[in-house]
């Protein structure tokens, strides 16, 4: 039996490069018949519900963003979380077994209340976010997770709550592992992780020119002030994509730098040159994509359609066992 994976992203910005060399291109080394991926829109409205985030508009543009980055609803499950209301339903029923201490401990739980300044955040739905997470993976029996590490305290609480049901009711659930994503973090433009919190993003929407010019204006190493000055290329974020796109060459880029022996201009503008071709393809299915809307729609109520049929098996299975309806 081929795995059965699951994953999702939260539709509240365009994805990035970021994104691409994380988690996509993770999903799409592992596609097939049993994925499923989800845009993750109720768990946009956890932290977006008085923002001005456009969730509905986004939608559309995340999946186009998925398949312009590879991801082929021939093969794989692409659909939208609130189309499926068995997502909702299942957390209901997981919020009745979950305990408080266990939604309160959860380190992101705290992180982002921090970090997401300005955003009331002490909501009960916020609370349960991760109640709503295993709901994502638990209606699919999924036998894994591919996520960034940042998730695994949402996998791991996925897993104890499958174990507290099956041992409350009976075996209904799987506990899902977490493949984690083998690129390290990604750096931004201002050399902090690249995240649309920062805006420090490279977009898959952004024209080649955008990109160019976004590279040009990226930060290097802080201690290279003048030409003159040896640089330290394991800190500066044009170095870190030299050695995913540039490959070959990166060795030659890091003595050079550390010799004084290239201008962070012509560097910039030597990873330019190959990060742009790397990009082009993918920003012309884009635009492909872009002109055909409704096809998208449909994709994606048709990926809904397949990935309900599913979760209302595995829905009608777990009430039953918590011994609910007629
Ligand atoms: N919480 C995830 C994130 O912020 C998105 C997500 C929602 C998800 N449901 C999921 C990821 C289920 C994996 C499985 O990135
Ligand atoms: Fe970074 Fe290149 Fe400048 Fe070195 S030469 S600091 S690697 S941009």
């Amino acid at each position: 039996m081929p795995k059965r994976i699951l994953s999702g992203m939260r539709p509240t910005a365009n994805l990035h490069i970021g994104n691409l060399l994380g988690a996509l291109g993770n999903w799409k080394k592992l596609e097939g018949k049993e994925s499923f991926f989800m845009i993750a829109d109720w768990h946009a409205l956890t932290t977006e519900y008085a923002s001005h985030v456009p969730i509905k508009a986004n939608v559309i543009e995340v999946v186009i963003d998925y398949m312009a980055a590879g991801l082929d609803p021939g093969k794989s499950t692409i659909f939208l979380q609130s189309l499926v209301p068995e997502h909702a339903e299942l957390t209901l029923l997981l919020s009745m077994i979950t305990p408080l201490s266990w939604l309160e401990r959860n380190p992101t739980y705290k992180d982002q209340i921090r970090e997401q300044k300005g955003k009331e955040l002490t909501t009960h739905g916020f609370l349960g976010y991760p109640v709503l997470q295993a709901a994502d993976i638990l209606l699919y029996k999924a036998d894994a997770v591919p996520v960034g590490e940042d998730q695994l305290p949402h996998l791991e609480l996925a897993r104890e709550i499958a174990r507290r049901f099956n041992h409350l009711y009976r075996p209904v659930f799987k506990e899902a592992e977490a493949i984690l994503t083998q690129t390290p973090k990604v750096p931004g433009t201002d050399g902090r992780k690249m995240s649309k919190s920062y805006h420090n993003t490279i977009d898959l929407s952004d024209s080649p020119e955008e990109v160019d010019k976004k590279v040009m204006q990226m930060v290097t190493d802080p201690a290279r002030k003048k030409r003159e000055d040896q640089g330290h290329p394991e800190v500066c974020p044009v170095y870190f994509f030299h050695t995913i796109i540039n490959q070959d060459n990166h060795e030659t880029v890091a003595r050079e730098c550390r010799g004084a022996d290239r201008g962070c201009v012509e560097c910039k503008k030597e990873m330019a040159s190959h990060l742009l071709p790397f990009l082009k393809p993918i920003y012309e299915r884009r635009r492909e994509l872009s002109a055909r809307r409704e096809k998208i729609l449909e994709i994606l109520i048709e990926g809904s359609q397949k990935a309900k049929a599913v979760a209302a098996d595995t829905l009608a299975e777990a009430k039953d066992a918590a011994g609910i309806g007629i």
